[in-house]
């Protein structure tokens, strides 16, 4: 059985996060959706929240779980019996640091390989940075999330306002 893991920060998952989860989960049998906790970045989200907003837009996919980690991703992938850590690469620039991380992850552990999917065209330009941002100022982030993720963010910002 192949088992994959996706980690990411997710603050929030996007349709670029999303286009790659719906078309890794076509390859490996299983894919396990990893949030990483205790991140030196200040989230947004909570990890429940991130979770939530997660599992509401997969769940028709039945190979895939979302759950969270802390500490080392080999570790995770191990514990998982996960041996292919899937990323997503936007552009060239995306290119050198997730260069770095998949040969760290070699390094740590030689079971566990990088494989990238190129993200879909329309979401280029889709970083969960960027729909914070614009969130944050009351502008229009449907091209970038679901409805019920845009909703939460405007909730978020809301209370932040209150
Ligand atoms: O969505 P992000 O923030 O680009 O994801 C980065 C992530 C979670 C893949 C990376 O920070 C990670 O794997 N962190 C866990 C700690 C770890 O294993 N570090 C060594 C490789 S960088």
């Amino acid at each position: 059985m192949s088992i994959a893991v996706y980690p990411g920060s997710f603050d929030p998952v996007t349709y670029g996060h999303l286009d790659i989860i719906e078309r890794s989960a076509k390859v490996f049998d299983k894919l396990i959706i990893a949030v990483l906790v205790n991140s030196e970045k200040v989230p947004l989200f909570t990890v429940e929240e991130k979770l939530d907003m997660i599992r509401e837009e997969t769940k028709h996919l039945k190979n895939v779980e979302v759950t969270f980690f802390s500490g080392l991703l080999v570790d995770f992938a191990k514990e998982q019996n996960a041996d292919v850590s899937v990323r997503g690469l936007r552009a060239v620039t995306d290119f050198e640091y997730e260069l770095q991380i998949a040969q760290i992850n070699r390094q740590l552990n030689k079971e566990l390989d990088t494989m990238f999917f190129t993200t879909s065209i329309e979401y280029a330009y889709v970083s969960s940075t960027i729909v914070k941002e614009i969130a944050s100022y009351g502008g229009d982030v449907s091209s970038m999330v679901p409805s019920y993720v845009e909703d939460c963010l405007r909730k978020k910002f809301a209370r932040q306002e209150a």
